[in-house]
């Protein structure tokens, strides 16, 4: 409908269609109409007052070309002229269609391509929260740009290489057990790994042997690959079973062992194009900003590190999809490195450098506690996962103890609670995960929005073999359901907002005021009453926020159930 405002006024001012657009914006309430335009620009250039203008261009309006373009009429107040939509026929087109109905208009990706990073958890190392944040927020990207037509190639940067690995291979060598290594993988390599830094202590001659080790490692020696791979895919095994829970996917894993190769690549073309400098017998490239430290590409003991696999991982992604952005999805405490890595490609006279965007996001806390692996401390992801789905039962058990697939339910419940609290708020905000508050029904939480779609998937199913198809009825001019549906009516449009923002909050906050918006429903509006016609008019409209809710949720990676 902006769009549709921008016709109409072109003809009647001397002004680039995009600048129209871009003034065209949603007033407060209803009451002031559903689109205005701000005449305050105009000003100057008419030689008038804001007002005065209002009022000539809506005098200028014909009323049949509003009419056509599905205005009922244009007003001016004060200094906006204020559009208000021909709500019947809104509400008709909008109830009859599906949600890829609304989303086919605003297919803004198609024939673009974005890769979106996300997850990336080191190999031999637990799963922590920041990788929770990163999967979470990471799918829920991808979801979005994919839901608006774009390309996307969601790939899992694992971290399974670099000077690590040759600690854990000397420890491995030192104190390794095999069969405890089967038993449980995880946990046995990261206290091989805790051993090793505590004992590297008291013995710094370690340090010397874990650097010999990985120098192995990266010319390829049989024995200490055939290890390393041997941990990866038990590393691998754990990781899955969290994306599984979380019903998360990659289409890449493209981990940073994968550009070992590519790295003298890197190197010949950072020599070539004369920006390695020596120092302290490391390599280094200087930045254009000289407030950043300067980037080290190679160590003085010649192993490679990580922000030389990401400018080749960078490069590698640049090459092969060509994309419109790349998203680096990681905690913000990375941010620097990224700024070095970003500026090494720009030095080296790549534009495509600023399509990297790093999407950065807050630290997450469960009940005040954030460990670290070196100390073998450290949250568990999947406890705390397996402890919400347990939660989430015993709600279910005393809210509908006769619920069908009550294990189901728990789990979507469950790790709704977990994701929505994630992605509530702005991503660069701290998030504190408290038990109660993130499972409350009434509050912010994913469970409330779950619960509302579900109470109105039970009226939907009181109506019976009620046939609700749109109808056209006064009930939709009613400054409450006509909110609703102004409210459905922008739902393309959050997403549009999301992918520009990079913020999936924005959808989460949507969400929230669209089961509020329902929730008065519900308490102002008797739905099934004696006149049969209104009655199908509100449930028409219930359907159609089912639909959304259970949408945007999808976006989320939050599961609908029908029933909880
Ligand atoms: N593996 C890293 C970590 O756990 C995150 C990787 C971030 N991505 C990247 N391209 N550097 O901290």
């Amino acid at each position: 409908m902006k769009n549709q405002v921008v016709k109409l006024l072109k003809p009647l001012l001397d002004l680039e269609e995009d600048h129209i657009l871009s003034l065209v914006e949603t007033p407060p309430s209803r009451e002031q109409g559903d689109l205005a335009f701000p005449c305050f620009q105009l000003a100057k250039q008419f030689r008038k007052s804001p007002a005065l203008i209002a009022g000539e261009l809506a005098d200028k309006l014909p009323t049949e070309e509003l009419a056509a373009a599905g205005f009922a009429k244009a007003e001016a107040m004060g200094p906006y002229l204020n559009f208000f939509f021909d709500r019947g026929q809104l509400a008709k087109e909008l109830l009859a269609s599906t949600v890829a109905d609304q989303l086919a208009d605003y297919q803004i990706g198609a024939g673009k391509t974005v890769v979106v990073e996300y997850s990336s958890p080191n190999i031999a190392k637990h799963f922590k929260l920041y990788h929770i944040r990163s999967t979470m927020i990471g799918q829920a990207l991808a979801n979005t740009y994919a839901a608006l037509g774009y390309q996307v190639e969601r790939m899992n940067h694992l971290g399974d290489w670099g000077t690590q690995f040759g600690k854990l291979l000397a420890a491995y060598f030192k104190w390794g057990n095999d069969e405890k290594i089967k038993a449980d993988p995880l946990s046995e390599l990261i206290h091989l790994y805790v051993k090793f830094h505590e004992e590297a202590e008291k013995d710094p001659s370690l340090e010397e042997e874990g650097r010999r080790w990985f120098k192995k490692l990266e010319d390829g020696d049989e024995q200490a690959v055939r290890l390393w791979q041997w941990f990866k895919d038990e590393s691998l095994k754990e990781f899955e079973k969290i994306y599984r829970l979380l019903g998360v996917s990659f289409d890449h894993y493209l981990g940073e062992s994968y550009y070992g190769e590519k790295m003298e690549k890197v190197l010949a073309e950072l020599e070539e194009k004369g920006l390695l400098e020596e120092s302290e017998g490391a390599l280094i490239v200087r930045l254009e900003d000289k407030q950043i430290p300067p980037c080290i590409i190679k160590k003085s003991d010649g192993a490679s590190i990580y922000a030389t696999r990401d400018i080749a991982a960078a490069l590698y992604r640049y090459e092969r999809f060509n994309p419109e952005k790349i998203l680096y999805v990681v905690d913000q405490r990375q941010s620097l490195h990224f700024q070095q890595v970003f500026g090494v490609l720009e030095r080296m006279g790549y534009e495509f450098a600023r399509r990297c965007h790093h999407i950065e996001f807050g630290v997450m806390k469960i009940e005040g506690e954030i460990g670290s692996t070196r100390k073998g401390k450290g949250v568990l992801l999947h406890e705390v996962l397996e402890q919400a789905i347990k939660k989430a039962e015993v709600i279910i058990n005393e809210k509908n103890p006769s619920l069908a697939n009550k294990k189901e339910v728990a789990k979507a419940v469950g790790i709704g609670a977990i994701v929505f609290n994630d992605l509530k708020q702005h991503r660069t905000r701290e998030v504190n995960f408290k038990w109660d508050e993130a499972f409350n029904f009434e509050g912010k939480t994913g469970p409330y929005v779950q619960y509302t779609h579900a109470r109105i998937s039970s009226l939907l199913r009181r109506a019976g073999d009620l046939k609700i198809e749109p109808v056209t009825h006064a009930v939709y001019e009613q400054p409450l359901t006509w909110e609703i549906i102004y409210t459905l009516y922008q739902y393309p449009s959050v997403l549009v907002e999301t992918v520009k923002k990079d913020d999936p909050s924005q959808i989460a906050k949507y969400l929230l005021d669209l089961c509020q918006l329902f929730n008065r429903f519900y308490a102002e509006e008797r739905i099934f009453v004696d006149d049969q016609n209104e009655q199908i008019a509100k449930l028409a409209l219930c359907k159609k926020m089912a639909l959304v809710l259970k949408h945007g949720l999808s976006m989320l990676t939050i599961e609908a159930p029908e029933e909880i």
